[in-house]
């Protein structure tokens, strides 16, 4: 017989876990939004897609538990979402704003990777076999994912860094006009 307060806490964080796939759900069209590179767009995209099959699986779960998923507030998420809005609502140049969402978003994927990794395990000693394959197919996509956005940050923080703000535009505009009238 599994400890009832054992399976009572594997439960709580499945509840978790799922207010946090909500939040993401309705976070992940204002980030695609937001970004300036299209693969970057489009990765927010596709995860948006992924994220609603990973709202499912939890479903799936708890309707095998019987219960609610319905319940509990992760507030963590709701943290990590309010810092990624805070970075939209700067006044960013485009690949800078970028790598600052890639940003965000990464932070968000290592809170999914550790809290899918927990529960998954949870699920493997309560003899859950069912819900621990499930588990691991969003704890494989959420990894996928991280992998994802490594591979663009590369690249966009190399972009960020040599973008000029635009006071360095102006000071290069007013230089030109300097040489030209010499
Ligand atoms: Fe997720």
């Amino acid at each position: 017989m599994p400890n009832e307060s054992f399976k009572k806490l594997y439960v709580d964080e499945l509840k978790d876990l799922y207010s946090a796939e909500n939040q993401l759900v309705k976070a992940l069209p204002k980030m695609a939004k937001a970004a300036s590179s299209e693969d970057l767009r489009e990765g927010f995209e596709e995860h948006l897609q992924q994220t609603k099959g990973q709202v499912q699986r939890l479903e799936t779960i708890f309707q095998s538990l019987n219960q609610s998923p319905k319940g509990k507030k992760c507030v963590a998420m709701e943290g990590l979402v309010k810092e990624g809005s805070e970075v939209v609502q700067e006044d960013l140049e485009d690949a800078v704003l970028d790598a600052a969402l890639i940003g965000a978003a990464q932070r968000v994927e290592h809170y999914e990777i550790a809290a899918y990794g927990t529960v998954c395990e949870f699920a493997r000693i309560l003899g859950e076999t069912e819900h621990a394959s499930l588990l691991q197919e969003t704890l494989d996509e959420e990894k996928r994912t991280d992998e994802k956005l490594t591979k663009l940050a590369k690249e966009i923080n190399a972009q960020a860094n040599e973008t000029q703000s635009p006071k360095e535009q102006d000071e290069a505009k007013a230089g030109r006009k300097t040489k030209r009238a010499a």
